[in-house]
């Protein structure tokens, strides 16, 4: 399918009815710009809910009662596509922030390696990491990655992903990071949720440029980043910033050619090391992703800007550190706080928001309910897409997740198993496949 034929999809008119509980995350009361603090926790519940789509959007929200009293409703019930919820939980589909689909093996090596002891930077710095995963990217067919990257997508929507962000960063040469975006294009004209592309040509300094790292960061402000802007093939530029990877100068260099080309910027922030904020703050990144470093003076920073701190604990659990982004710290400061997989094959082999989520309560305190608005509204603030995500709201569009729970609260609860039983992306039910 391409994307004419996905703007075209059959998307009928939709009524979820008997929703137990209906999570709307409606804007509260004078709240602008990304959720913290205590609006984190609002959810905006309505209990024996429903809400009709028409046309892929969110047409009315209210309770069941009133939408089977609803005169438009009556007069178009048999050209209505019905759901009865029968009591279950719907919230909108999950925005996940920080992904990075496009890649052709496990790192099963890697893996084995660190359960005997071998830590991040060590394989890393031993031939494993990122750049062990560069080769079958290379040598890979753009259709064999459009195929991983879907399969990918499917899994998360399966899950109750509806928009997700994905980043090439495992070819590193300019044809294979363009290729790996044409690959995620190929793959989301083949979805029905909405794709955020993002070019992450900084993810690691290729084997072949080791030692002369400013002349790969060259290639990256002058080739990559103009021909997938030229090419309208990303939105957002990403940094790896850490030790082993890029520096906080390079970082910069790199979001100025961004700049020039009219994307947007985001980085991995935090992740190994403590990073100074406030040098990259002039380029008004959308979000800075890990941050499990952080200083006392910029979580203060942060708390002014509105760049979210996606948190992503999937890549502690999976390397199994003791450690893990603190949370509370952030939250209680003020600091805008999304959740994401950061699905990969070497930090976090995850698609599941739900395990995020959970891991995010057991591990960093948040409550189901903090863990949920991240999830959801605040990952489509981290996207600059909360006008159209993250929420159910009359004019947005039909994203929605239905768990087959009681309580929302069991959607992070019951961990490592998917309660999810149906998806709407756009207007477009998918059921669990
Ligand atoms: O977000 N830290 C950089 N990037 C990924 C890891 C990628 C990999 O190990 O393949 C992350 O954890
Ligand atoms: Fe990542």
């Amino acid at each position: 399918m391409n994307a004419s034929r996905k703007r075209t999809s059959y998307r009928p008119a939709l009524l979820l009815a008997n929703i137990g509980q209906f999570l709307t995350l409606r804007v509260p009361a004078n709240q602008t710009g990304p959720r913290r603090g205590s609006n984190l926790k609002e959810l905006g519940i309505i209990c024996d809910a429903a809400v009709l789509c028409v046309g892929g959007k969110i047409v009315s929200v209210g309770s069941t009662k009133d939408a089977l009293r609803d005169p438009w409703i009556r007069k178009h019930r048999k050209q209505i596509t019905e759901i009865d919820c029968a009591g279950k939980v719907v919230l909108p589909g999950f925005v996940d922030s920080h992904t990075h689909p496009v890649f052709v093996s496990p790192r099963l090596v890697d893996f084995e390696k660190r359960i005997e002891g071998a830590s991040y930077e060590q394989i890393a710095a031993a031939g494993g990491g990122i750049r062990s995963s560069l080769e079958g990217v290379r040598n890979a067919t753009k259709t064999a990655l459009k195929d991983k990257t879907l399969t990918a997508l499917r899994d998360m929507a399966a899950h109750g992903t509806t928009t997700v962000e994905a980043k090439s960063g495992y070819g590193l040469t300019v044809e294979s990071e363009l290729k790996s975006l044409e690959a995620i294009r190929q793959a989301s004209s083949h979805w029905p949720g909405t794709v955020v592309p993002t070019l992450l040509g900084a993810h690691v300094v290729p084997k072949e440029f080791q030692g002369c790292s400013q002349k790969y960061v060259e290639i990256v402000c002058k080739d990559m980043i103009p021909q997938a802007a030229k090419r309208k093939l990303a939105q957002f530029v990403d940094v790896f910033c850490d030790k082993g990877a890029f520096t906080p100068e390079e970082t910069e260099q790199i979001f100025e050619a961004a700049r020039k080309s009219g994307l947007k910027v985001r980085a991995h922030m935090g992740q190994l090391s403590e990073t100074v904020l406030a040098p990259f703050l002039r380029f008004t990144p959308a979000s800075f992703d890990h941050m499990d470093h952080v200083s006392d003076n910029d979580v203060v920073l942060l708390t002014k800007q509105h760049t979210v701190a996606t948190l992503v604990p999937g890549a502690n659990y999976f390397l199994g550190l003791k450690s893990y982004p603190d949370a509370r710290r952030l939250i209680d400061a003020g600091v805008r706080v999304a959740l994401a997989t950061d699905y990969n094959p070497g930090t976090s082999p995850t698609i599941s928001m739900p395990m995020a989520m959970s891991l995010a309560c057991t591990h960093m305190k948040m409550s189901p309910a903090e863990a949920i608005s991240a999830a959801t509204i605040n990952g489509a603030w981290a996207l600059g897409l909360a006008d159209r995500k993250g929420s159910i709201e009359p004019g947005k569009d039909a994203d929605l997740a239905v768990f087959d729970v009681a309580d929302y609260r069991e959607i992070p609860y019951w961990f490592g198993a998917n309660h999810c039983s149906l998806t709407v992306l756009n207007g477009v039910i998918a059921t669990r496949n």
